[in-house]
């Protein structure tokens, strides 16, 4: 798929489930892997992000049987039962994959390479090589500080007290993996809380992780006990069609089993704020994690100032997000959001580049966007090889005054490979070539 044209439509409409969140299925094969017995997974994300996970713990020895669509079986070979890979683990697109895996494997007697494709080895890795390295690890990565990460294993490793310096949910991810290895405990502050999905899953595992307001700790030289897991589906999928269905007149769909932990749920929060009409039935926790069907119609949006204390909770939705904003009535800003600039790809300049390309009248500033929502005109802009920039432009193209052709969308197997089936199934309007 190189390009898809999105073309205004009349409404939108249907129950359908969004794929497995991809936090959660990266978590599930590296805690499956890292356990004693065998973990069941359903609804495993099938995309290029989680399936390069797999690979690399298959790489190292680990058994996984893919049994179905969604279903593995991971036969756990406990913290200890790790093999060096022969190859270099290539991790692709995925950040979470390197940024975690990096943390297991610094506890590892073995030495290794984790590499990624053009994308991935441009972004910032200093934020987890520095502090493994407070506790021990030796990783060496090229001069700016980016992959390939060459990491030593043999190494004796020490629970440190971390400051972190953004809020990264994948570097508390990595510190706490490799905390697992550590003597003495692992303890890290957050300046902002980020998705806890490590946390959660390594309690399931049987794991003891302390959580005290923005500080979690645990204590190394435990080990994990095989679990089932059910993979929710992905609120970070279920959003374009949050903001589609919003912003669509004539709208009303269901999206079935969603994860609404409430360290994702930034985006529905926002919206609301912005008046739009969504509501959770059913909410039922399943395997530590709550989880929903979002009902969702149309609705008129309004332009807010978006709260920073939402701004971690809703990182990976800000490019529909501002989507939202260019339809809703008045001004939208977003403030305290740098990390945006160092996602799949510079998500602020993207998105500004592409809104000002439609019409719209946005101005990126250097943590984050103001937007005057206005009328969306047709024209031709680019992913960047980045999926959430694909996405929020097929959803701006929904109601736009022509047709938005966006270039280079492969990247959308990164994490939503049937986007453009489910969302012409119910009712956008897209050409994918
Ligand atoms: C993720 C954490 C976030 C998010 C990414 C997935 C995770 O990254 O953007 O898509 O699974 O831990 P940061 O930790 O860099 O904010």
């Amino acid at each position: 798929m190189n390009t898809i044209l999105s073309s205004p439509t009349q409404g939108l409409s249907g129950k359908f489930r969004v794929p497995g969140d991809k936090s959660i299925s990266h978590r599930a094969v590296m805690l499956g892997s890292l356990a004693e017995g065998v973990t069941e997974v359903t609804g495993f994300l099938e995309a290029e992000d989680a399936l390069a996970t797999l690979a690399c713990f298959q790489a190292m020895g680990v058994k996984i049987d893919r049994l179905s669509e969604g279903r593995l079986r991971i036969y756990g070979v406990g913290l200890h039962g790790l093999k060096a890979s022969e190859n270099a683990l290539y991790v692709g697109n995925s950040g979470t994959s390197m940024r975690l895996l990096s943390g297991i494997l610094a506890g590892q007697p073995f030495d290794s390479v984790l590499t990624g494709d053009n994308s991935l080895t441009k972004r910032p890795m200093r934020r987890v090589i520095d502090p493994l390295t407070l506790m021990g690890a030796v990783v060496n990565s090229s001069d700016k500080g980016t992959s390939p990460l060459e990491i030593k294993g043999g190494q004796s490793l020490e629970g440190i007290q971390y400051q972190m310096p953004m809020g990264s949910a994948q570097v508390k991810s990595c510190l706490l993996l490799a905390g697992l290895y550590a003597n003495g405990t692992t303890e890290i502050s957050e300046p902002a809380v980020t998705r806890d999905h490590t946390e959660r899953m390594l309690r399931g595992f049987g794991y003891a992780v302390k959580t005290e307001g923005n500080v979690v700790s645990l204590r190394g030289g435990g080990k994990l006990e095989a679990m089932s897991i059910d993979v929710p589906a992905d609120i970070s999928s279920a959003a374009f069609f949050l903001v589609a269905a919003s912003i669509t007149p004539n709208s009303d769909i269901t999206l079935e089993h969603v994860g609404v932990n409430r360290t994702r749920t930034g985006v529905i929060d926002i919206l609301l704020k912005m008046g739009a009409d969504i509501q959770l039935q059913n909410e039922r926790t399943v395997g530590g994690e709550k989880v929903a069907d979002i009902r969702v119609r149309s609705s008129q949006l309004n332009g807010i100032d978006v709260p920073e204390n939402l701004v971690a909770l809703a990182i990976d939705e800000f490019p529909v997000i501002f989507i939202a904003a260019a339809y809703a009535k008045g001004k939208t800003r977003v403030t305290g959001a740098e990390e945006l600039r160092v996602k799949e790809s510079d998500r602020i300049q993207a998105m500004a580049d592409g809104l000002q390309r439609l019409g719209v009248d946005a101005q990126a500033t250097i943590d984050g966007m103001i937007i005057n929502g206005g009328p969306v005109y047709g024209g031709e802009v680019e992913s960047v090889d980045d999926h959430r920039i694909a996405m929020a432009f097929a959803v701006a193209g929904l109601q736009a005054e022509g047709v938005i052709k966006i270039n280079n969308c492969e990247n959308v197997g990164t994490s939503f490979p049937n986007f453009v089936a489910l969302a012409s199934q119910c009712g956008f309007n897209l050409n994918a070539k």
